[in-house]
């Protein structure tokens, strides 16, 4: 792979994007890597959990505007078929945790936010600036993000396309945590190992039950809580979690 590098340190892997010279602009290379190295961890029974990252200066500064915007119209942005290339890395089942520094924007912004977990450094900056370029986020921006940070703020960002640095990104729950530059990822690869540890069904149906939360109604999520519960009770990690809490020793979870 030549636009990113997968970096595997069993149960977790690191995902980096890697076309510094244009800031990890997204092109369709880079989807098309990321997709394949994404899906590939996902069948990886030795990998729980995912880190996504950049380098320092950018997460990632949006769709490659030189490669696919410049001569663009809409057929060949159809046909492009983005839509799919993003679908799937949304259907990734492992938790994948977002760490940002630098320039998170555009689809870079969109990309963190099609995540599970963001972690920011102290440099990260976020931000939807394609107004700036005569349209909007196509990437599920005006969805994700209002659903986030709600109508008005996502209003405000989207029609100015102004950056936020990563204490605002906290602030208004955009990012769950923040380190300095110099720890950020080792703190995303510690909470990647953390969650390693847990049960992956119980991990995988979690994850599932919150993204309803942005996705359906409440009876609906609601209903969808209480029979993955339900279903739990029958794996072998539910008796290994148990029997841990009642013998005061620490559970070791298979994802059986
Ligand atoms: N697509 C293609 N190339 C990009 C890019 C993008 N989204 N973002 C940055 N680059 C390229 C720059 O053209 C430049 O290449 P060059 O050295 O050949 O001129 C290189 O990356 C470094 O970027 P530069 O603009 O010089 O860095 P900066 O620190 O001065 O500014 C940004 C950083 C992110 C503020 C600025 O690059 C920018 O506004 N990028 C576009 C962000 C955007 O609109 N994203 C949404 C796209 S839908």
């Amino acid at each position: 792979m030549s636009t990113i590098k997968v970096i595997r340190e069993a149960p977790i892997a690191t995902v980096q994007l890697d076309r510094p010279e244009v800031l990890n602009a997204l092109s369709e290379e880079l989807m098309d890597e990321l997709v394949a190295a994404l899906e590939q961890l996902d069948n990886d029974d030795e990998i729980r959990c995912i880190v996504l990252t950049g380098n320092e200066k950018a997460f990632a500064a949006g769709a490659d505007i030189k490669k696919t915007f410049v001569d663009a119209t809409p057929a060949s942005m159809l046909a492009q078929d983005l839509t799919t290339r993003w679908e799937r890395v949304r259907k990734v089942r492992k938790p994948i945790i977002a760490a940002v520094s630098g320039y998170a924007l555009g689809g870079g912004c969109e990309l963190a936010m099609t995540c599970d977990i963001i972690v920011a450094s102290e440099t990260a900056q976020f931000g939807q600036p394609e107004i700036n370029l005569g349209i909007i986020p196509g990437a599920g921006g005006t969805q994700r993000l209002t659903r986030v940070v709600g109508k008005y703020r996502a209003m405000e960002m989207v029609l100015t396309g102004r950056r936020i640095k990563a204490d605002e990104a906290k602030a208004i729950g955009l990012a769950a945590q923040v380190y300095p530059a110099a720890t950020y990822l080792d703190e995303a690869k510690a909470l990647a190992r953390t969650i390693a540890e847990k049960p992956p069904i119980a991990a995988r149906l979690a994850t599932e039950a919150i993204d309803l939360a942005y996705n359906s109604t409440l009876d609906a999520g609601l209903e969808f809580e209480r029979k993955a519960f339900y279903l739990l009770f029958s794996t072998e990690d539910k008796k290994e979690g148990v029997d841990a809490f009642m013998n005061k020793r620490k559970a070791v979870f298979k994802g059986k």
